[in-house]
């Protein structure tokens, strides 16, 4: 329910008259009985009902009107009866047109005044009511439109993320396919086909020689002829020749059967492997006429990886000096850590092993790690100690370098990082 109504009209006893009944119907009232002042109420506060004369002595009621609707044209609207003395359908036309919401004419009982102010206090309500409802609206329509501003950049910002990740995963795959085909083109030694082709050509040798002297054995079983027992030595020691050359081939392969080593792998003291190993071929080294010295630094760091592969590399490197070596000489090992200042102090421990064998002849540093290469007479040598070695040695995210000087020595210098 309203409160508060202005009555505007320049006859005393009639604006005596409609104080007194609004009064009565429960309405605070101010009255005032020109145009200017009028105007200066309406400026002043916000009426939602006002009862307006049109004819007044300064500015008449229509243009208080006016201006009026000019004041509220963004905001809540005042209710307004129109009053006059002398209606005339054009007064009532121009009262509509510029925005009244009423009209009573003079003169007017207070039943009918009762009446129609308590109508038009009920429409000012539900006019304020409207209003309070569209600013309501207005408010919502707001925050939605900043909600939908935030979304819009929040998803030009993912948009933006999108194609820098989309970038960055391009990168990272071309600068990952670089890397693979250098690995590829480094490694090509480890090529699968090359090794299952040398792999049958090895085997079949031996076994060919085997099957030779298997059959020719037989044929003389069956022939019942006589049967030189030397001739039956030469051939049996031939056949075991032959099978013991298939079995180290084979061995050296199972090196390839063997698990990948994982995180259940114990940090290495490469001190033990190379202890390890000496229990193993310290005496045939012995037997070779080798002096051994090993110089081991003192805390050296711990390597990640397989115990039994880091022997099996030092096995096939010491076995390689004592052929280099032939008879008499000497092998030595020196062990240290190493950190890399340049390279974000990279912990890592190397293994350098020198003999004073024959050396390697330049066109063959290239091939030597390569499958089946190998330099030694046919029963001697596999050529597959160093493929399987620099397998290892990679596996274990290390490195192995040679140098070598023909009719001096070798030096084959091993670098594993160190466990974290
Ligand atoms: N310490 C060394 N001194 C001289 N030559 C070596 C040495 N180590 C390896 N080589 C050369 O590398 C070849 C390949 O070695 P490896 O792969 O172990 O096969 P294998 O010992 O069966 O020949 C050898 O045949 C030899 O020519
Ligand atoms: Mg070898």
């Amino acid at each position: 329910m309203i409160k508060k109504i202005l009555a505007v009209d320049d006859d005393a006893a009639v604006l005596k008259v409609m104080k007194t009944a609004l009064q009565d119907n429960g309405y605070e009232v101010v009255a005032v009985e020109s145009g200017a002042k009028a105007i200066k109420e309406i400026r002043k506060e916000f009426y939602p009902l006002i009862i307006l004369d049109v004819k007044l002595p300064d500015t008449d009621g229509l243009a208080v009107l006016k201006m009026l609707r000019e004041l509220q044209k963004e905001s809540l609207h005042s209710v307004v009866i129109m009053v006059t003395g002398f209606p005339s359908e054009e007064i009532v036309v121009e009262a509509i047109k510029n925005g009244a919401n009423d009209y009573l004419a003079k003169p007017f009982n207070l039943t009918e005044f009762s009446y129609s102010v308590n109508r038009n206090a009920k429409v000012a309500e539900l006019e304020i009511e409207k209003y309070e409802y569209a600013r309501q609206l207005a408010q919502k329509n707001k925050e939605l439109g900043e909600t939908l501003l935030e979304l819009k950049k929040a998803k030009d910002t993912a948009d933006n993320c999108n194609i820098t990740l989309e970038r960055m995963v391009e990168e990272e795959m071309r600068s990952f396919q670089i890397s693979q085909a250098q690995l590829i083109q480094s490694a090509k030694m480890a090529a699968v086909g090359q090794l299952g082709a040398g792999v049958a050509h090895e085997l079949n040798n031996p076994l060919t020689a085997v099957l030779g002297y298997s059959q020719f054995l037989l044929q003389k079983t069956k022939d019942k002829g006589p049967l030189d027992i030397n001739d039956l030595r030469s051939y049996l020691e031939s056949i075991e020749k032959e099978t013991i050359r298939c079995r180290e081939i084979v061995s050296n392969l199972l090196q390839f059967s063997r698990k990948p080593f994982g995180e259940k792998d114990e940090p290495i003291d490469i001190r033990k492997a190379i202890d390890s190993v000496f229990l193993i071929i310290g005496n045939q080294l012995k037997l070779n006429n080798i002096e051994v010295e090993a110089k081991l630094a003192p805390d050296l760091f711990k390597v990640a990886g397989n115990l039994n592969q880091l022997a099996q590399v030092f096995i096939n490197i010491f076995l390689n000096a004592r052929d280099a070596m032939k008879g008499k000489g000497k092998l030595s090992i020196n062990v240290q850590n190493i950190i890399d200042e340049k390279n974000n102090n990279a912990c890592t421990v190397a293994v350098a092993i020198s003999d004073t064998g024959c050396g390697i002849a330049q066109e063959n540093l290239a091939k030597i790690f390569e499958p089946f290469f190998t330099t030694k007479e046919k029963d001697k040598g596999t050529g597959l100690g160093l493929f399987v070695t620099y397998q290892i040695i990679q596996e274990h995210n290390g490195s192995i370098e040679v140098k070598s000087e023909v009719g001096k020595g070798t030096t084959f210098t091993i670098t594993l990082p160190a466990a974290q």
